[in-house]
């Protein structure tokens, strides 16, 4: 434009008008929207969900659990858009599902409905159970589990509402890369029986490929939100955990989202926003500290665990989450499975010790710290995610889309390949699945591989259920040791109609699954669905279109594992609810979804709606205890006040902790809040450093075994880059007021202490 007088008014008409340009012409074709919401259920009492361990019931929290949704929506016909969920949560859950769609539909006419939304979980194994409808899933958990359901609920539908709320024009890049390290096969000799030809064309006996989608907001050009599916179990946290925690994802996506908020707080300790330093002499700090002593517990505000909160959630926190797939014979127990009595590798084909399935247990990188290894398996994952998200180049562009049907699995006719008509058979558990696995071995002496059940063991199934003639004949080689599909009483234990969904965006197929496909499970349905959409899709979709699976979404129905692996009985053949068709008929299926997608067809019949079994559910866990603190003791009056070594003050690797009177956190999960706090002093202000959803932050809840009074013990292991200062360890709680249905809040700190 040379030769134009540059007048400041021209050159800002100019802008102007680039500007109007690009909004006409932005080749932009999606809406983004992101949500993210606490879902943390309740700290203590109630069973966890994932090891079937009557003995694993929460008592605090080391991280919070989080849901996160990312909507995307045709930016030239906005009601074409569907909904991806991620909860830290062991999986879906077909009531939740109908719940929230409910809500949705009562708020948003159909613009959300099952065909659109799709609602996945990490399988953390570290969160409440109670939340699932079908009996077998709720057996640990003493039935129904309001309270749980219902955070996790009103969660989704939080996030949905947010990310409907921030819907904006935006780019989405997608990349792709390898994890190291994050996951090793756990049922090896399952997978050597898939056939030798097949195994030669993958270099490893599980998918190292992360997929990862990155979301830029148009206006601003910043990101808001990364989603990534990557096959890793969630058992990083053992059987013996009783602390809530959204294991190795949920590790991978507080490392991620606070990374991208605040690159500096992964090696200095503030928290975004924070940034005075104290600079003073330690004597000084540890004189300082001496003079402060613990409030004594008060009565105090809801809100002031709000505030108490380091990341405050107002709808605009940027989301980054870290979504399951084919993860069924992945484990995060990477250093391999090992007898607890010689120290010996377990058994090649059983993982037992001299035929004790309960003595192999897997060990992860941070062994014996389950802990650390839980932060390991997290890091790989934000590692890679964070890489292929600085560097993700390729944008996607081209149609949204998505099929959905239900089906009823007890009964399908499928056609393999070889043209035999063969079929799936109703809901059947054998005894593999109650021997476990090597990341959480079961009991009774059942082992991985067992086709017997002795006589014993048979007459108590008969008690329960005998199973049919047809049962035991369709499941076979599948010992039927429960009979879950032929079991209705007091409702059905195992769900038999299952939701299958293909969601399209652009190049990018996402096969929501409602279970846990093994590894070569996975790559057998991607394969067939990408074919079929390339045969039957007119050029749209070629070698390029990229297929990822959504493991554990819309239900849950345990495992699928191949036809060759079902024949070894394993944990994850055992699991294999419909019988050794089981896969098969899945791809059939999915054939039939991705088929209507290329050709451009709706699905002729959504097929039959699961029931809605909530009106149904037991409930025998009991609420918990009014309980009052000894006489002359307030709640949040410390009962064990820090306890200063030696030299006067704390360096960083110590840990500190302080136990207070308290009451059970079930009274009020303090969603969105805080039941424990690190606070620093900046001049006469005492701020929040960390919050019970920071990893160096452990909030523990039990009852004194001899008073029967609650105890909420807070632990800080200093972080090694914790900045010295004069610090104290605060605890928020809710009560219920004897008698009454009042809650009432309350807190208390601790002495200050320094840290060097
Ligand atoms: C595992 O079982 C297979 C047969 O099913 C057998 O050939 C193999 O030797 C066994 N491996 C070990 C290490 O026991
Ligand atoms: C599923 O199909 C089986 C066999 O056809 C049938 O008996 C059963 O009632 C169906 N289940 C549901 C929940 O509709
Ligand atoms: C109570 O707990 C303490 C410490 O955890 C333990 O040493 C003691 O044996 C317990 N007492 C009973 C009666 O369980």
């Amino acid at each position: 434009m040379g030769g134009w007088p540059l007048s400041p008014l021209l050159i800002g008409c100019v802008c102007f008008l680039q500007l109007q340009l690009s909004i006409v012409f932005s080749n932009h074709e999606y809406l983004i929207g992101v949500g993210s919401y606490d879902m943390t259920g309740p700290a203590a009492d109630v069973n966890m969900m994932g090891y079937a361990n009557l003995e694993q019931k929460t008592s605090g929290i080391h991280f919070r659990l989080r849901a996160r949704t990312f909507i995307v929506a045709d930016a030239s016909n906005n009601n074409n858009r569907f909904v991806f969920v991620n909860l830290d949560a062991g999986m879906a859950s077909q009531l939740l599902t109908i719940k929230v769609l409910q809500v949705l539909h009562s708020r948003y006419g159909n613009l959300y409905n099952e065909e659109n939304v799709a609602i996945s979980g990490t399988h953390t194994h570290a969160g409440p159970g109670g939340y699932l409808q079908y009996v077998i899933y709720s057996v640990t958990s003493l039935g129904f589990v309001k309270q749980s359901f219902d955070a996790i609920a009103n969660a989704i539908l939080q996030t949905i509402i947010q990310a409907h709320n921030n819907l904006k024009p935006a780019s989405i890049f997608i990349n792709t890369g390898e994890v190291k390290g994050g996951g090793i096969n756990r049922s090896p000799s399952a997978y050597l029986e898939n056939p030798a030809e097949e195994r030669a064309r993958y270099d490893s006996n599980v998918d190292r490929e992360m997929s990862l989608l990155k979301f830029v907001d148009e206006a601003s050009g910043k990101s808001i939100g990364s989603f990534n599916w990557y096959a890793t179990h969630g058992t990083s946290m053992s059987r013996d955990n009783k602390l809530i925690s959204g294991d190795n994802k949920g590790v991978a996506s507080r490392l991620f989202e606070d990374f991208f908020s605040s690159p500096s707080t992964i090696t200095s300790t503030l928290p975004p926003g924070i940034n005075t330093y104290i600079v003073a002499d330690i004597g000084q700090l540890v004189k300082k500290a001496r003079g402060i002593k613990a409030s004594g517990g008060h009565e105090c505000s809801k809100e002031r665990s709000k505030e108490a909160k380091v990341r405050k959630n107002d709808g605009s926190l940027f989301v980054a989450a870290f979504c399951q797939s084919n993860v069924g014979d992945v484990t995060p127990n990477v250093v391999g499975a090992f007898c607890i009595d010689t120290g010996k590798p377990c058994d090649f084909n059983h993982s037992s010790c001299n035929g004790n399935d309960q003595l192999c247990v897997g060990r992860g990188p941070g062994y014996p710290d389950e802990i650390l290894s839980t932060k390991m398996i997290g890091e790989r994952q934000f590692i890679t995610a964070w890489k292929l998200f600085e560097s993700a180049s390729e944008e996607l562009r081209g149609k949204i889309d998505y099929r959905h049907v239900y089906v009823n699995f007890t009964n399908i006719q499928v056609k393999l390949e070889n043209k035999k008509v063969v079929k799936t058979c109703p809901a059947a558990l054998g005894p593999g699945f109650a021997a476990g696995t090597t990341d959480g071995p079961g009991a009774f002496g059942f082992q991985q591989g067992d086709t017997k059940i002795n006589p014993f063991w048979k007459h108590l199934r008969d008690l329960l259920k005998k199973p049919s003639k047809h049962q035991v004949r369709c499941q076979s080689p599948k010992p039927v040791l429960l009979s879950t599909g032929e079991m209705f009483d007091p409702y059905p234990w195992a769900p038999a109609i299952l939701p299958i969904q293909i969601l399209r965006l652009g190049k990018l197929i996402i096969l929501s699954v409602p279970g846990e496909f093994t590894t070569m499970s996975g790559r057998r349905l991607r394969e067939a669905v990408k074919e079929t959409l390339i045969s039957n899709g007119n050029g749209e979709f070629d070698q390029d279109t990229h297929v990822v699976i959504a493991g554990l979404t819309n239900t849950y129905s345990q495992y699928i594992a191949t036809f060759e692996e079902y024949h070894q009985q394993r944990y994850e053949a055992a699991s294999t609810l419909y019988g050794p068709h089981t896969l098969s008929a899945y791809i059939q299926e999915f054939h039939k979804l991705a088929r209507a997608m290329a050709k451009g067809e709706k699905i002729a019949a959504k097929g039959p709606s699961p029931p809605d079994l909530s009106s149904q559910q037991l409930s025998l866990l009991l609420g918990p205890f009014e309980e009052s603190p000894p006489k002359g003791i307030k709640l949040g009056d410390t009962k064990q006040d820090i306890a200063l070594p030696k030299r006067g003050y704390f360096s960083k690797g110590d840990r500190p902790s302080a136990t207070f009177w308290s009451a059970n956190p079930r009274h009020d999960l303090l969603t969105e809040g805080t039941f424990a706090a690190v606070e620093m002093l900046q001049g006469k202000k005492w701020l929040t450093i960390h919050d019970d959803d920071d990893l160096s932050l452990f909030f523990k809840w039990k009852l004194d075994n001899s008073s029967l009074h609650g105890l909420a013990t807070i632990e800080w292991e200093i972080p090694n880059h914790a900045i010295s200062g004069v610090y104290r360890l605060r605890h928020f709680g809710a009560s219920k007021t004897s008698g009454t249905s009042r809650i009432s809040y309350f807190t208390g700190t601790s002495h200050a202490f320094a840290v060097k």
